[in-house]
């Protein structure tokens, strides 16, 4: 069954090969960025997921932190690895950090003690939703986004380079730049056995 919803969505790849021709301006998507955040879903309406969107500069200072607490924590090995997907990230135009602010946490578990072993992991799935929203909205905007995780490794750095609250956790992060390269869309495992109808 066709459905334009899901076409959209299929245009959503993890996008590696990026530059820094971006089809629309920094402005633009910004606006984009603020417009997923009111839309995201979160526990209670929490609203428990903090941004940090970096541009120019700071995406490629951003890199470089990473890069350096990548070469210092690793195998001598490593090194050359590591540089290649360094820079295949900083190549890019900008990129996103994702974060849940563990105040909003820590309140929600004091206001309901009945859902408390609860929010933490909610607030993670909430973020997760947003975050799949932007990388999907930025393909459909010939943007390419991938998820990367160097949390935990790199959080004190970043709360200390970028001045962000030690109550934000960082989560995931997310390098964009323009498309050199469309991926092969990912294989799939047999979906029928992954799905149960019952009716
Ligand atoms: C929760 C989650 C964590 C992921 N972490 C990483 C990551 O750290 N580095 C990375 O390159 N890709 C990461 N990915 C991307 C997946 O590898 C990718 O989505 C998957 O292989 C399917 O490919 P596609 O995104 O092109 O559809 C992550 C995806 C999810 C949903």
């Amino acid at each position: 069954m066709e459905n334009s919803f899901l076409e959209l969505l299929s245009k959503r790849h993890s996008f590696y090969n990026i530059n820094r021709n971006l089809p629309l301006s920094e402005d633009e998507i910004s606006s984009l960025i603020f417009e997923a955040v009111k839309l995201y879903p979160s526990p209670f309406n929490s609203q428990s997921s903090r941004l940090l969107v970096l541009f120019a500069d700071k995406h490629h200072h951003f890199w470089h932190i990473v890069e350096q607490k990548l070469l210092v924590s690793s195998p001598s090995n490593k090194e050359i690895a590591i540089k290649q997907r360094m820079l295949s990230f900083a190549q890019g135009a900008g990129t996103i950090l994702y974060f849940i602010d563990k105040d909003i946490i820590r309140e929600q578990e004091k206001e309901m003690p009945l859902y408390a072993a609860n929010f933490k992991n909610w607030a993670y799935q909430s973020s997760a939703m947003l975050q799949f929203m932007i990388w999907s909205t930025l393909a459909n905007k010939d943007i390419g986004a991938s998820l990367q995780h160097y949390n935990p490794l790199i959080d004190t750095l970043v709360q200390k380079e970028f001045v962000i609250s030690d109550s934000w956790e960082l989560v995931a992060q997310m390098p964009f730049g323009g498309i050199n390269s469309i991926p092969q869309p990912h294989t799939f495992e047999d979906i029928a056995n992954k799905i149960i109808i019952q009716k």
